[in-house]
Formats: C-alpha cells, sequence, structure tokens
C-alpha cells in the first residue's frame, strides 16, 4: 500500500530566544527562522509529507513592538517575492489561512498572486498562517452560517461538523496529522485548534532558527511509533 503523505503543522516558536543568546536583536532571529522555514520545507519535500503549514504571525503578535512587527512585515515580503519562482519551479501549491484583510495591500496582491498561479499543483500544499487566530477563525464561521440562517438559506439544526469546516480558512485541506512546537514550550497558542481535534503533538526542544530537516525527520519518527485512534 502507498504510504500516506501527511499533513505537518509547526508552531515556529524561539526566535527571541535564539536572539537573545547571541546579543542580537529580536529580528535577527526572525530571519534566521526564514531560512530554517526554508530548509524545512526543502527537506519536507523529501518525505512522506504532501502538506506543511506553518504558524507565521498571530493575531495576537500586533502586540508586539512596532519595529519587531515591522521586521516580520519586511521579512514576509521578501520571503513572498523571492520564493514565489521557487514555488512555480517546485510545483508547490500556496496557500494562505488568517484575516487577509489587516494586511498591507502590496502583502495581499503578493498574496493573492501565488494562490492564483500555484492554483492547481496537486502534489504539495505550503500554508502560511498569517494574522492567523484560531478562535477568530471559528467565529468568522459561524458569522457566515448565522448569516445564511438569517437569509432563510439554512436551518440551524441542519448545521454539521462538515459544515462549519467548509468556511475555516482551512476549507479543502485535510486536518493536520501531525503538530510541532518547537523551543520547548507546549502548548497550541490559537493555532489550529478545530483542524488539531485529532491531531498527534511533538513538541522538540530546539529553538526554530536551528530547526533543520533532521529534527522534521526525528519528529516524523516519533509520529511513526503513536497510535491514532481518533477516539475509536
Ligand atoms: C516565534 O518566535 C516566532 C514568530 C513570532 C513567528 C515566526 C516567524 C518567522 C519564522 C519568521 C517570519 C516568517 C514569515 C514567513 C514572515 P518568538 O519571537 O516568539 O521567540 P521567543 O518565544 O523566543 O521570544
Amino acid at each position: 500500500m502507498a504510504e500516506k503523505k501527511l499533513h505537518v503543522a509547526i508552531i515556529m516558536d524561539g526566535n527571541g530566544r535564539w536572539a537573545k543568546m547571541r546579543n542580537l536583536p529580536r529580528t535577527k532571529g526572525h530571519r534566521a527562522g526564514i531560512e530554517a522555514l526554508r530548509q524545512t520545507l526543502n527537506a519536507a519535500r523529501e518525505l512522506p509529507i504532501a502538506c506543511m503549514t506553518f504558524y507565521s504571525f498571530s493575531t495576537e503578535n500586533w502586540q508586539r513592538p512596532k519595529e519587531e512587527v515591522e521586521e516580520l512585515m519586511d521579512l514576509l515580503r521578501h520571503y513572498l517575492k523571492h520564493e514565489f519562482a521557487q514555488l512555480i519551479k517546485n510545483k508547490i501549491r500556496f496557500r494562505m489561512i488568517g484575516d487577509k484583510s489587516a494586511l498591507a495591500p502590496d502583502i495581499i496582491d503578493m498574496i493573492d498572486e501565488a494562490e492564483k498561479k500555484t492554483a492547481l499543483y496537486q502534489d504539495f500544499t505550503l500554508q502560511l498562517a498569517l494574522n492567523y487566530g484560531g478562535r477568530q477563525e471559528i467565529v468568522h464561521a459561524a458569522q457566515n452560517l448565522a448569516q445564511k440562517a438569517k437569509d432563510g438559506a439554512l436551518a440551524p439544526s441542519a448545521i454539521t461538523v462538515e459544515m462549519l469546516a467548509s468556511q475555516l480558512y482551512t476549507h479543502g485541506m485535510p486536518d493536520p496529522d501531525l503538530v510541532i512546537r518547537t523551543s520547548g514550550e507546549e502548548r497550541l497558542s490559537n493555532f489550529l485548534i478545530w483542524q488539531s481535534a485529532y491531531s498527534e503533538f511533538v513538541f522538540q526542544d530546539v529553538l526554530w532558527p536551528d530547526y533543520s530537516g533532521e529534527h522534521l525527520k526525528e519528529a516524523l519518527a516519533v509520529y511513526a511509533q503513536r497510535e491514532r485512534r481518533f477516539g475509536r
């Protein structure tokens, strides 16, 4: 039987601590974090993985100091601009999950273009969670369904799990099989809270900028030992 290809989601944590240990500004940690993201994504292509989701900017991250938010947005601009050719070359489908409306117009344009031009690639999907919050995502889905109910197009009792899932940013994507968090912290921080109901969790004590394909392989090896029962 062909090996099942996985959806792996990563909470990239520890950029700030990585920089602090080196007496560098936090922003240098984020820069190094981008390089780790690139390497991890490259490694994933050689592994039984069909989708990766990276928690890149949460709805709460706007509360960080202005300079740090600006630097993260500049890194995002840079990343989207330079990775676009790689996405096409490697036939990677790009999707953003999160509330696009609060992002800068030039960033929205780049995201729209990347999503449009890669929409038909089927082998591998890269999802970036940007201005993403799991609770906000569920509220947004509830609002859409409530509006349909108000318009008389939907009976509240007809709402199903699948119907609510179809209103999430992740609609059409499989749930993550494995959620990884780096840096030794062990919490979900509002990331894919609906979608990870039956995911396996692996916490790795490595700061994100030090993460590599080897760490991803280690996480997959731990995952392979787990027995998933989905409550059955
Ligand atoms: C956590 O480190 C990381 C983030 C806030 C977001 C992750 C961002 C990147 C990897 C770079 C940006 C990527 C894109 C695509 C824009 P932290 O600052 O919370 O670290 P700390 O807990 O050690 O302070």
